[in-house]
């Protein structure tokens, strides 16, 4: 790699950075210079909006925003946004809701919206010392926050709770002051990290001015809010008679597929190299829109397994049961967005993704998201337990192939009903466009 080192470049303009970079380390660095601009947006006031989310930008990458329509939550419709790279994510997603819609579709009912930040320090006095001080320290610590407070106060949000807790014997001298909040329609990253590091201001000043000469001060080592947030959590989940399920491909009938469906659940919940691939289609559908409406989905990621490992095993997210006639599918899931602030209302795309939304607040996003990923994952384990993930799959992988090969209308109208019976593979599909091709050259010769 020597001598492809650079220093200053984030100095450099944007067309600069195109320069050293295409000279650099491509082989045409025309033709790399002529593609990244073809990415940039007219609109240049837009275009520097979405610089503006980066840093050293030098395009844009396009993702496919799809739509999933009819999806029923708590009796409202809606169509879903999804932003997403791989195919039959939406149309699987689709096909769930418009199965569920007949059936009185999806409900979802928020459990809680708290959100958790931690001041992590190190303090070497009496336990119970600290432990007697810890509500005024509480109290002092609110009244301090209040300039970063009033504005989510006002809009009914703020601190709930302040709490101290010892650590210690995991690693001497270790507490952590506990600070849950209520961001409201924001996501409130920016909001917790502020108190928190107003706190962490705060708490050694206080001991010093609080408590006795003697007593030691304590030393922070961080403050962060903590993307776990088992209080922010959301329910959704399906239900009806097993009759109503009605027959599936393959000749399956409703109570063969409901046990086969609740077998398949369970799995994920025994084992878990299969319950990360279960988890791993339901956030297929959950990122989708998480993306789609401009959300932090790394968050929402690590949030969503680490609830799954919180019995001390990884597990399956989601829960299946047949009882008493009734089919019941559900999943429950930490889910920390929101709905202003942040790129939210920035995004172009994403605001009109909550507009079609109904612009709904975060709760209610919280809702459809989990309605997502429920169906997503209805959809994935319907396939898996029927047809096999394969057909639908290879269909869809099928148009993405045609791409590659660059087939015309007719060749792809031709390949689809050639393959509609038959395995497809990328060099059998090359083989059947070449012969397609040759005689059509024949043809004209
Ligand atoms: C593929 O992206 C997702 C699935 O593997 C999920 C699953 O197996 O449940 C189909």
């Amino acid at each position: 790699m020597g001598g492809k080192t650079i220093s200053g470049f984030s100095k450099l303009s944007k067309m600069g950075k195109i320069k050293w970079l295409v000279e650099n380390f491509f082989k045409d660095p025309e033709t790399v210079k002529r593609e990244l601009a073809s990415y940039l947006l007219a609109n240049e006031e837009q275009q520097r909006i979405l610089d503006g989310f980066s840093e050293n930008t030098i395009s844009n990458y396009p993702l496919p925003l799809g739509i999933a329509p009819n999806f029923l939550v708590n009796g409202v419709t809606y169509c879903v946004p999804m932003v997403t790279e791989e195919s039959s994510v939406v149309a699987a997603a689709a096909s769930a809701a418009k199965f569920w819609l007949d059936k009185g579709g999806i409900h979802a009912k928020v459990i809680g919206t708290l959100k958790t930040g931690q001041v992590h320090f190190l303090w070497y006095g009496d336990p119970a010392l600290i432990a007697s001080h810890t509500d005024e320290l509480a109290a002092h610590l609110i009244r301090g926050c209040k300039e970063i407070t009033r504005n989510m106060e006002e809009r009914g949000g703020g601190i709930r709770n302040i709490s101290l807790i010892n650590m210690c014997d995991r690693e001497p001298g270790y507490y952590q002051l506990l600070v849950e909040t209520d961001t409201r329609d924001s996501m409130g990253a920016n909001f917790i990290n502020s108190i928190l590091e107003c706190c962490a201001q705060a708490i050694p000043v206080w001991f010093e001015e609080h408590l006795p000469d003697d007593v030691p001060v304590p030393e922070v080592i961080m403050s962060i809010l903590s993307n776990y947030t088992p209080d922010c959590r959301v329910h959704a989940w399906v239900e009806c008679p097993v009759t109503d399920l009605g027959d599936f491909e393959g000749g399956l009938g409703p109570e063969e597929f409901a046990r086969r469906f609740y077998t398949a659940v369970r799995i994920a919940q025994i084992d878990p190299y299969r319950a990360t691939t279960h988890n791993k289609g339901i956030f297929n559908g959950i990122d989708a829109v998480v993306l789609a409406t401009a959300n932090d989905f790394r968050a929402v990621e690590a949030c969503g397994h680490t609830w799954a490992a919180r019995s001390g095993k990884y597990k399956g997210l989601s829960k299946c049961s047949v009882t008493d006639g009734i089919f019941r599918f559900e999943l429950e899931i930490p889910l920390a967005v929101g709905t202003v602030g942040g790129l939210t209302t920035l995004h172009p795309l994403a605001k009109r993704s909550l507009e079609m939304l109904g612009n709904p607040d975060a709760s209610t996003l919280m809702q459809v998201i989990a309605a997502t990923g429920l169906m997503q994952n209805f959809s994935a384990i319907r396939s898996l337990v029927t047809t096999g993930i394969q057909k639908g799959h290879m269909r869809m992988h099928l148009h993405n192939m045609l791409l590659r090969l660059e087939a015309t209308e007719s060749e792809t109208t031709q390949a689809i009903k050639y393959f509609e019976d038959k395995t497809v593979s990328f060099p059998e599909l090359r083989k059947f466009i070449d012969q397609l091709r040759s005689a059509v050259g024949a043809k004209s010769l």
